[in-house]
């Protein structure tokens, strides 16, 4: 059994809007284990920026407790803050972030500054994990030179840059093409598969959502709903049709033939 990466007890956050107070999340309870990849869906205003935030220590609970690899997080001072934002946390967002006049190995090298001494290590490092991500060849070129699922490519090879315990993915498909979506997704499910990354991937896309091993759908700021996707499936190499052995590269199952696809489950998306 995998160790809990992330315990969440009675989380709850509330916002200020001058005077009346918002309820973002109401004691919310999750646990997440080390090598599990989830996706968190829901309507718009239902928490999900809010529960990655708290996730990442970019903002605080307002009442519960939030277990960090078993440190508590929740109480933690500021100056604390930013080494478990660094040291233990990667994060993906729907619009890249990368800095522009960096090249993609020394956008991919930056949160490593701090951390890793050695410039040269720092570069041996980036380039790995280009390679990783599919760019090797492509290291020297800036942002703006690179198509829109390079550049989140480069942004998931930062993520990765210090190891950390989880990735946090804020809509990670929101502003590429159906293409590259799925080539973005391929590339989060098969590092979870093959590196061990454990993933929290908000999403609005139910097809993203179902290529996940565990769907969890926030509504009001509480889980309501929770569902397993097909990368359960493709982890325990069982086909979801007829429990046969299946690779993980196999698109249909070699026993009962049908496809292994991701099916689109609307209730679940709105
Ligand atoms: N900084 C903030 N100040 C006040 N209210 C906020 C703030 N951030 C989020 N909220 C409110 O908290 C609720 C959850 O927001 P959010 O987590 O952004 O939802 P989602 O990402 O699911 O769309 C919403 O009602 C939103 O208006
Ligand atoms: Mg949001």
């Amino acid at each position: 059994m995998s160790k809990p990466v992330l315990q969440i007890a009675n989380l709850n956050k509330t916002y200020m809007l001058g005077k009346r107070p918002v309820q973002a999340l109401t004691n919310l309870n999750l646990q997440v284990n080390q090598g599990e990849f989830i996706a968190i869906m829901g309507p718009s205003g239902s928490g999900k920026t809010t529960l990655l935030n708290v996730i990442g220590c970019i903002d605080k609970p307002t009442d519960g407790q939030v277990l960090l690899d078993g440190i508590d997080v929740g109480k933690m001072p500021e100056n604390q803050l930013y080494k478990i934002r660094r040291d233990k946390m990667g994060f993906i967002f729907q619009t890249f972030n990368l800095l522009p006049y960096l090249n993609a190995r020394e956008n991919v090298e930056l949160p490593m500054e701090g951390k890793i001494k050695s410039k040269t290590e720092r570069k041996k490092r980036a380039s790995e994990l280009l390679a990783l991500v599919g760019l090797s060849g492509r290291e020297g070129h800036r942002p703006q030179r690179l198509s829109a699922g390079e550049q989140q490519r480069v942004a998931i090879a930062r993520a990765l840059a210090n190891n950390p315990a989880i990735i946090l993915a804020d809509e990670p498909t929101g502003n590429l093409d159906s293409q590259n979506k799925q080539e973005i997704i391929k590339l989060l499910a098969n590092l979870n598969l093959t590196q061990g990354t454990t993933i929290i991937m908000v999403t609005h896309d139910s097809q993203a959502a179902n290529h996940t091993e565990r769907m969890l759908l926030l509504k009001d700021g509480k889980i309501i709903k929770e569902k397993e996707g097909l990368h359960l499936a493709k982890k325990n190499s069982k086909c979801p049709n007829c429990g046969s052995n299946i690779k993980p590269d196999d698109v249909t199952c070699p026993i009962c033939k049908k496809p292994i696809l991701a099916t689109v489950e609307e209730p679940f998306s709105s």
